[in-house]
């Protein structure tokens, strides 16, 4: 009943829903120069989180740290004369957002071509993938449903074993927790491909030696929102007070929650939630990582952009468990990756590669579970159109992802 409700609820709102635009809105990039800039930034973006008024595409939480904001045309000459006062220097990355996400959504031109990976695809297309996957390979994938979200919808994935005995050993592949990064969804079920159909002996041997779990959408309701509403929502869609929606899930799972570098205020794009695993996506998918932890040694979570491989953990820069292991082989794995077409990666700790960061799942699992192997990819690119990456884009990124992702792998053979 319960469901029902809200589900009808979910059908109304969806139909009412207008879908925000960005006309104009430019994406400025500037580097907070002292505290006092960097709690200018910092209030900003805590102080709403209305479409119409600054989208913080990176979180301003350290200085000399630089920051992509987006800004209303009716905002920029005042958030360019805030920025000039305060001696912080900016760049004009973007012009007109929207533009590029009319350019990005050329999908209505492939509307009746098979899944693939030319466009971007919906909530609804990556179960239907994940599904003909069943059919088609009956002994190789399994279904799974691991885990269900605040408006009742189930979070897929599959599990891929080439054992009978699915005793293999367990390699866990996330994405779409942010619901904006949709490269990450894209580089995923991609991989997935691979693992099914590439004859590259690397690729199935890897394939072949491991059981993958493969859960492209871990955050549906925000993911469904950004097709239906708001290109650039982040969050998940739990309402919070002030009329503000959505925890940030990679904030919110239970491994030092709430030490460092998530927000309070339920409008902030960093907000942790009201307590560890408030959030029903998070909670589920933690209770069925839980269940298969004693297979797992690889656990690698899919963001973007920026062009990291980063190491546990996001709440302290010590480095913890085996950071010297995992740092020599991600150096290696961006070699890999670097050697496809020169992309050029950053290996290390989350804090010292970013900032501080506390509540991300791979903390959690690695935390938990002491994995052996945990690496959160921020993909392509490093801002020049940042979320909003084309989909011509989508199968190289693919492609040299792959390649780190051998490297990685060969560490267990
Ligand atoms: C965007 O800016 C251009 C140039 O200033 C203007 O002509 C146009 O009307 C603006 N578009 C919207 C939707 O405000
Ligand atoms: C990493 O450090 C641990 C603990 O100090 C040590 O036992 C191990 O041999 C080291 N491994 C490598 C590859 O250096
Ligand atoms: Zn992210």
């Amino acid at each position: 009943m319960k469901l029902f409700f809200a589900l009808l609820a979910l059908g109304v709102g969806v139909s009412l829903a207008e879908k925000v635009r960005f006309d104009n809105y430019t994406l400025y990039r500037l580097t907070p120069n002292n505290e006092e800039s960097l709690s200018f930034l910092q209030e900003l973006e805590e102080a709403t989180d209305a479409p119409s008024e600054y989208n913080f595409w990176s979180s301003p939480v350290k200085v000399g740290a630089e920051v992509d904001i987006m800004v209303p045309p009716h905002r920029s000459r005042f958030f360019e004369a805030a920025a000039k006062s305060r001696q912080m220097d900016f760049q004009v990355v973007m012009d007109n957002v929207q533009e590029h996400i009319d350019r990005e959504d050329i999908r209505q031109k492939f509307a009746s071509e098979r899944f693939g990976w030319t466009s971007y695809h919906t909530y609804e297309e990556y179960n239907e993938y994940l599904r003909t996957l069943v059919d088609r390979y009956p002994n190789t994938v399994t279904l799974l449903q691991g885990g269900t979200s605040y408006e009742g919808r189930q979070i897929l994935g599959v599990r891929v074993s080439f054992s009978s005995s699915n005793l293999n050993r367990g390699v866990f592949l996330e994405s779409l927790i942010h619901a904006r990064e949709w490269i990450t969804g894209a580089v995923t079920t991609y991989v997935l491909n691979e693992l099914l159909t590439s004859t590259d002996p690397a690729v199935r041997r890897i394939a072949e030696n491991h059981d993958w779990y493969v859960f492209p959408v871990f955050n549906p309701d925000g993911y469904v929102f950004t097709h239906t509403s708001n290109r650039m929502w982040r969050k998940t869609r739990v309402p919070y007070s002030g009329s503000c929606f959505g925890a940030d899930p990679n904030r919110n799972w239970g491994h030092y929650w709430n030490s460092g570098g998530s927000s309070a205020l339920p409008c902030s794009e960093t907000y942790r939630g009201p307590r560890a695993f408030s959030e029903p996506s998070t909670r589920t998918m933690s209770e069925f990582i839980t269940s298969i932890s004693h297979r797992l040694v690889a656990y690698l979570s899919f963001h973007s952009y920026s062009q990291l491989l980063l190491i546990p953990y996001g709440y302290t820069a010590a480095y913890l468990d085996n950071y010297n292991v995992t740092y020599p082989l991600g150096l290696r794995a961006a070699q890999s990756l670097a050697s496809r077409y020169g992309t050029q990666y950053t290996v290390g700790n989350i804090v010292e590669a970013i900032y501080v960061a506390s509540g991300g799942s791979m903390d959690w699992v690695k935390g938990t579970y002491g994995t052996e192997i945990a690496y959160t990819y921020e993909l392509r690119d490093t801002g020049r159109f940042g979320f909003i990456l084309p989909a011509e884009q989508i199968i190289p990124t693919a492609v040299e992802t792959l390649d780190s992702l051998v490297t990685i792998l060969q560490y267990f053979q």
